[in-house]
């Protein structure tokens, strides 16, 4: 393997391909039937190559914001509660607005983001992950767009890091840690 610490590739970089190419239409068919104003929010730093890649399939007038959210805590134990390191540009009241993640794993940070987006009063508030951890869940996260469950396995690249790093892979690889 020629990236150290990575032990299995588990989804290539044409699988990823295709993966954003159908969650595009999905979401495609999805707001050209509702129609209206669409905000696409990323959250950072994960979802960012995802996001460049799933707005470039999305064939409808959409805007683009970024939000950074840290969660309190000793690293182990979170103490339940969510920072906001950047919050965003746009005002999403009355708008649709397309939350979309790297990974949800226990849902607990996405829980919060979620919460909070809603007390601003979008028209209507969708989640799209990359990824999805099923057998992690602790929180409860009505997942609108998938685009891949997954083991419980730590995996890293296309967005996904440890400890900030491995972030630029095309690829999607299990880490050995
Ligand atoms: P949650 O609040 O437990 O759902 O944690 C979600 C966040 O944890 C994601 O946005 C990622 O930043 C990180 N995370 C969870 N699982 C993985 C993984 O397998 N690789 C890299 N980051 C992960
Ligand atoms: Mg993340």
């Amino acid at each position: 393997m020629p990236d150290t610490g990575i032990t299995k590739i588990l989804i290539r970089e044409e699988e990823i391909k295709k993966i954003v190419e159908e969650l595009g239409q999905e979401i495609t068919a999805h707001y050209q039937q509702s129609g209206g104003e669409l905000i696409v929010v990323g959250l950072l730093r994960g979802s960012f190559d995802f996001m460049a890649d799933l707005v470039r399939k999305i064939h409808y007038p959409l805007v683009v914001d970024f939000m950074a959210v840290s969660s309190y805590g000793d690293g182990t134990v979170s103490t339940g509660d969510v920072k906001i390191v950047m919050d965003l540009d746009e005002s999403v009241e009355d708008k649709h607005v397309l939350l979309v993640e790297d990974i949800i794993d226990t849902g607990s940070t996405f829980k919060k983001v979620i919460r909070m987006m809603s007390n601003r009063n979008p028209r209507s508030l969708k989640v799209c992950t990359f990824l999805n951890k099923p057998s992690r869940r602790k929180f409860d996260i009505q997942i609108d767009f998938c685009g891949k469950d997954i083991p419980d396995e730590f995996v890293c690249g296309y967005g996904l890091d440890y400890a900030q790093k491995y972030r630029n892979l095309p690829y999607v690889g299990v880490l050995s840690v």
